[in-house]
This record gives structure tokens, C-alpha cells and sequence, in this order.
């Protein structure tokens, strides 16, 4: 069953509507599907979310799906799915400007361990969004309710205003 059993990683600082896309679809193709919240100490200043934060908003979500988990993980994401026995990572493609890293990155790992990846188109209504974007337009007003489920855009709102809040106080 091993192999119906796949990884999507990321670092979903915050999960968009974009990736709930791709999981959505991963739980529809596959048996399993563990969602692999990338935790990097080094960039952990640039996050606007924990990496508690941003699990915990994912188990929110991914309540909807029963074949869902969620988890952290530090270092390799081989590592990951080879103590896992996990042997495909399900990757969504926005557009080409995405495949140039993302087969980089497939064709690493593949050398690193036997783990595959699976490309899965994104949806097109989804194909220009990217969480950094979102951050920069809601940090200047703009709108981004329909890219974001509810109660992440609530969280989004807070922190950006908590951000604020304490750049005025510098
Ligand atoms: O959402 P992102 O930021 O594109 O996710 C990137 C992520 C977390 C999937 C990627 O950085 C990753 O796999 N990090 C784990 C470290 C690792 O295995 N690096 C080698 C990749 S070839």
C-alpha cells in the first residue's frame, strides 16, 4: 500500500487556495496523503507564521479530507519519506516558469533516495498564486479574500496587523 501513499510538501506560509487545490486533488488520485509542513530554522525570521501556526491552520483545513495528515519535518524531505516509506512527493506546477526548479529539485531527490515525484497541473483560476504574493498585496490593503480559506485570512489579517502594531511601536 506503500505506494499509494504520497507526500506534499511545502512551506505554506500561508496555505492558499492554491494548495488546498493540489491536496484536495492528491487525496482524490492517492490513498494517503501527508502534507510535510517544511520547517527551516534558518528562514524561520522571514516566516510571517510558526511552523505550529501554519500546521495547525493545515489541520483545520485538512479535517475536510480523511485520507489527510499533516506534519512537520526538518531537513531532508527524503529523509522524510524514506522513514515514512513514502515513495512519491506530489508537487503542483502553476506554470513553466515552475518547472525549471521544481524538475531540478524532483531529479535531486530521485538521486537522493527511490522517491518519485508526481506533477499535478494547478487549477488555472489558481496558476498565479503564490503565498509570498499574497502576504505583499494583503500588507498594502489589498484584497485577498478569495484566494485564502476564511479562517486563514482571519489570521493573516491579525498578524499583519500585530506586524504593523509593532513597526509603529519601533
Ligand atoms: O512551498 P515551498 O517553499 O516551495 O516548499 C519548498 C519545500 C519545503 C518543499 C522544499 O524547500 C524542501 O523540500 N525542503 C526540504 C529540504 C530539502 O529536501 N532540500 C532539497 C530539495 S531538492
Amino acid at each position: 500500500m506503500s505506494g499509494r501513499r504520497v507526500v506534499c510538501p511545502g512551506s505554506f506560509d500561508p496555505v492558499t487556495n492554491g494548495h488546498i487545490d493540489i491536496i484536495s486533488r492528491a487525496s482524490r488520485l492517492f490513498d494517503e496523503v501527508v502534507v510535510a509542513v517544511g520547517i527551516n530554522k534558518s528562514k524561520s525570521r522571514e516566516r510571517l507564521f510558526t511552523a505550529d501556526e501554519r500546521i495547525s491552520m493545515l489541520e483545520k483545513i485538512c479535517a475536510d479530507y480523511p485520507n489527510v495528515t499533516v506534519q512537520g519535518f526538518e531537513g531532508l524531505l527524503t529523509t522524510f519519506c524514506q522513514e515514512r516509506g513514502i515513495q512519491a512527493i506530489v508537487k503542483g506546477l502553476r506554470a513553466v516558469s515552475d518547472f525549471d526548479y521544481e524538475l531540478q529539485m524532483a531529479q535531486m531527490n530521485s538521486s537522493l533516495a527511490d522517491v518519485e515525484t508526481v506533477f499535478v497541473p494547478c487549477s488555472p483560476e489558481y496558476s498565479f498564486l503564490a503565498s509570498s504574493l499574497v502576504k505583499e498585496v494583503a500588507t498594502f490593503g489589498g484584497d485577498v479574500s478569495g484566494l485564502l480559506p476564511p479562517e486563514v485570512l482571519e489570521r493573516l489579517t491579525e498578524r499583519l496587523a500585530e506586524r504593523a502594531r509593532a513597526d509603529q511601536g519601533d
